[in-house]
């Protein structure tokens, strides 16, 4: 039987979806411009003509076999093409079915006595059914194959996008050096997860000294500034020039400037403010009372 959706909307359907399947393999292997390209332009062009001419010659298969119809059949499938297919889709869509369900099929149960009608469905709905398989086989070969609708590798690209914008970002604000580096008490904390992190084996969390000395009291083997916290700061960055077992972590880049100012501000804090570790290591170096007179 002829297709009851005429060929003005059945080949755009048809050449829409063959072109969404192609957009999407584009955009998944990133080769987007490839879209515009000559060749899948003509392609799309030739896909067409292929799609008229199957449309084409489907008709003249059906114009040649209702020849071979009864009267009856022939005024029956006029009946049915009456008017435009708009019309028709209209009249399947809010038209009382009787007309159309006139001499339908009566399904009976048998054991219980109750008819059935089996009525035709209506096409809207039927269209829509079509519309769920299609959508769902795209987008589950999609899924399956290719990185479209995939939210696993859709985090992944966003991952990534993130990261690349932290280190633009990083890269384009300006790490704090020992010059416009202070003491601050609101880094303290960051400080502290960072000494735990980098420092603790060494020095111990609360600074008490383990294989690196004692950071609590008020000896000093290193003295490159005339202030504690830039002296602090000096010996994280440069290292110490006497124990290279305390390595230049600002100079190597292993540690930031940024991260650098949070850890001074902590061994500061313990230093000056926190109240004193009750198990230590025994001083080193030189007891400072003033760091100003230096
Ligand atoms: C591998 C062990 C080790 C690690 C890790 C380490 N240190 Fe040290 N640190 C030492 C040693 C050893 C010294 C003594 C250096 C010397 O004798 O000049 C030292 C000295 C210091 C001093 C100077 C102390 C003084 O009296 O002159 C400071 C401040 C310091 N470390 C802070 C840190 C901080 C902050 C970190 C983490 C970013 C850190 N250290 C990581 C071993 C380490």
């Amino acid at each position: 039987m002829r297709s009851k959706i005429p060929s003005f909307i059945m080949i755009p359907s048809f050449l829409f979806i063959i072109i969404f399947i192609f957009y999407v393999f584009f955009i998944s292997f990133n080769y987007k411009s490839y879209f515009f390209h000559p060749i899948t332009i003509s392609f799309f062009i030739i896909v067409t003509i292929l799609l008229y001419i199957l449309e084409s010659i489907n008709n003249l298969i059906f114009i040649e076999k209702i020849k071979f119809f009864s009267k009856e059949e022939k005024i029956k499938i006029l009946k049915e093409n009456e008017g435009n297919y708009f019309y028709r889709f209209y009249k399947f869509i809010f038209h009382d079915h009787k007309d159309i369900n006139n001499g339908v099929k009566k399904i009976d149960h048998g054991f219980d006595g109750i008819i059935e009608l089996d009525n035709k469905l209506p096409l809207w709905w039927i269209h829509l059914f079509y519309l769920t398989i299609i959508f769902s086989a795209i987008y589950f070969f999609s899924y399956l194959l290719i990185d479209f609708s995939n939210p696993y590798k859709e985090y992944d690209i966003t991952y990534k996008n993130q990261l690349k914008e932290i280190e633009i970002f990083e890269k384009k604000t300006p790490q704090v050096t020992i010059e416009n580096a202070f003491f601050k008490k609101n880094l303290i904390n960051n400080g502290k997860i960072l000494f735990n992190e980098n420092c603790a084996t060494c020095h111990k969390l609360d600074g008490s000294g383990n294989i690196g000395p004692n950071l609590t009291d008020n000896y000093w083997i290193n003295i490159n500034e005339k202030d504690l916290f830039k002296n602090i700061f000096s010996i994280i960055w440069n290292g110490s020039d006497n124990n290279p077992t305390m390595r230049a972590f600002g100079k190597s880049g292993e540690i930031k400037g940024n991260d650098i100012e949070k850890i001074s501000s902590y061994v500061y804090f313990i230093n000056k403010i926190y109240k004193k570790p009750s198990i230590y290591k025994a001083p080193q170096g030189k007891k400072i009372i003033e760091w100003s007179k230096i």
